[in-house]
C-alpha cells in the first residue's frame, strides 16, 4: 500500500527557524555547502537553464527549475529594492522538491531563510578556492538581511574572524554588528565603501538597488584581494565599476544566466570567465598567485537552491521538523476526481 498520497511535507517559515536553531547556523551553512559542492561535482548531470524573469518597474519575480534525473526543483523567488523601505524583505523565496518519476511534490518549502542561507554558503565556497589562503578580514559592504548570514559563512567555512562594515544607511550596520555580537568577530563599522576596503583580504558587496551601482570603483581594489559580489543579480542591476572586472579573474556559476544578470552584463558577451563547478573539480585552477584578483559573480543559481531543498529535506526525518500538507487530490480511483468531489459535497 502507497500511505498518503494527498500529503507533502512542508517547510514553515517556524519550522525552518527551529530547524537552523537545533542544527546551529554555521553547521547548518558548513553542511549545506557540502551538499552544495557535491551536486556541483555532478554538474553535467543536470538539467540547467538560466532562471525565467519577469521584470517590472520595481523589481523581478523568477522561476528557478532544475533536475538530477531522479528529482526535480524549482524555487520562486522575487528582488524588490524599494521593498525594504515599505517593511517587506527585498528578497522572499519558496521552493519544491518533486519525484522525477511520478512528478508528485516530494517537500514544499519556505525559502526566503533558506535562500539566505544558501548564497552565503555558496560564497564562502567560491572563496575556499579563490580567496587568499589564510583570509582573516573580510569587508562587508551592504549590511541588509544577508549580510548576517555572509559573515557567517566566511566564518564557519573560511575562519574569517574581522569585518569591516559598511551601509549607506547606519542603522543597518548597527543592526548587522548588534546581531553578530558575542558570535567570535572584531568588528570596525566604517563610514565609507573605501574606508571599509582597507586592510581586507576579501570584499563582500550585497547591497541592493535596482539600478546600475558603483559600490566599488578601481582604485578601491588592491591587488590579491578576493571580490564576493552578491547584490548585483539582474539586468541593468551591478554593484562594480567595469574597470575592476577588466582587472580581475572572473569565476560565475552559469555563464548563460550571469552574462545576463551578473556584473559581466557590462562586458563582451565572449569575456573569458571560468566556471566554478571546474574549479571545484580540479580541472582548472581557482588562485593561481598572491598578486591576482579574483572575483566571484555571484547571482544565484537553481542547482544551489536543489542543494539547499536536498539538504532540508534529509534532515526531516530526525528532526519532525515539518507538518503534513493535504496538497495533491487522491481520489480512491484516480480517473474519479470528480466523484471525490461530489462526495465531499454529500459529506457537507
Ligand atoms: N547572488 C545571489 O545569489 C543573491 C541572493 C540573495 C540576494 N541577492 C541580492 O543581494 C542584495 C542584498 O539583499 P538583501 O536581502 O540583503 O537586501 P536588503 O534590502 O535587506 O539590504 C540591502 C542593503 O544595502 C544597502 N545599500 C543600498 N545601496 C547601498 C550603497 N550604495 N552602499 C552601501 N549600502 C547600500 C541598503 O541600505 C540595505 O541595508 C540584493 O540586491 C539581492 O537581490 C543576491
Amino acid at each position: 500500500m502507497i500511505p498518503n498520497l494527498n500529503i507533502v511535507p512542508f517547510v514553515s517559515v517556524d519550522h525552518m527557524m527551529k530547524l537552523v536553531l537545533t542544527i546551529g547556523v554555521e553547521r547548518f551553512l558548513v553542511e549545506l555547502a557540502a551538499y552544495i559542492e557535491d551536486d556541483f561535482g555532478r554538474w553535467e548531470l543536470f538539467d540547467k537553464t538560466p532562471r525565467v524573469a519577469s521584470h517590472s518597474a520595481e523589481g523581478v519575480i523568477e522561476l528557478m527549475p532544475t533536475s538530477d534525473g531522479e528529482v526535480y526543483g524549482f524555487k520562486y523567488v522575487n528582488g524588490h529594492p524599494k521593498n525594504m523601505r515599505e517593511g517587506r524583505q527585498t528578497v522572499t523565496a519558496f521552493g519544491m522538491l518533486a519525484d522525477v518519476h511520478n512528478g508528485y511534490p516530494v517537500l514544499l518549502s519556505e525559502m526566503t531563510i533558506l535562500t539566505a542561507l544558501r548564497t552565503a554558503s555558496m560564497s564562502a565556497l567560491a572563496a575556499k578556492y579563490l580567496a587568499p589562503r589564510g583570509s582573516t578580514c573580510m569587508a562587508l559592504i551592504g549590511n541588509g538581511a544577508q549580510a548576517e548570514f555572509q559573515a557567517l559563512a566566511f566564518k564557519a567555512l573560511l575562519g574569517v574572524d574581522k569585518l569591516r562594515l559598511h551601509d549607506i544607511d547606519p542603522s543597518a550596520t548597527r543592526k548587522c554588528m548588534r546581531n553578530l555580537a558575542g558570535l567570535g568577530f572584531d568588528m570596525t563599522a566604517c563610514a565609507t565603501a573605501q574606508e571599509a576596503v582597507e586592510g581586507a583580504e576579501i570584499i563582500t558587496t550585497v547591497t541592493a538597488d535596482k539600478q546600475y551601482a558603483t559600490i566599488l570603483t578601481d582604485n578601491m581594489v588592491g591587488s590579491g584581494v578576493h571580490i564576493n559580489a552578491v547584490g548585483g543579480d539582474c539586468p541593468g542591476k551591478t554593484e562594480l565599476h567595469r574597470d575592476i572586472l577588466l582587472r580581475s579573474d572572473i569565476f560565475v556559476e552559469y555563464p548563460p544566466q550571469t552574462r545576463i544578470e551578473g556584473e559581466i552584463q557590462q562586458l563582451a558577451p565572449d569575456h573569458a570567465v571560468t566556471e566554478l563547478w571546474q574549479v571545484m573539480s580540479g580541472a582548472v585552477r581557482g588562485r593561481r598567485d598572491a598578486g591576482q584578483i579574483t572575483l566571484f559573480d555571484s547571482v544565484g543559481f537553481a542547482i544551489e537552491d536543489f542543494s539547499a531543498l536536498r539538504y532540508v529535506r534529509d534532515q526531516l526525518q530526525s528532526t519532525g521538523l515539518y507538518q503534513e500538507l493535504d496538497m495533491l487530490a487522491d481520489p480512491d480511483e484516480p480517473r474519479d476526481l470528480f466523484g471525490m468531489l461530489l462526495r465531499a459535497a454529500k459529506q457537507g
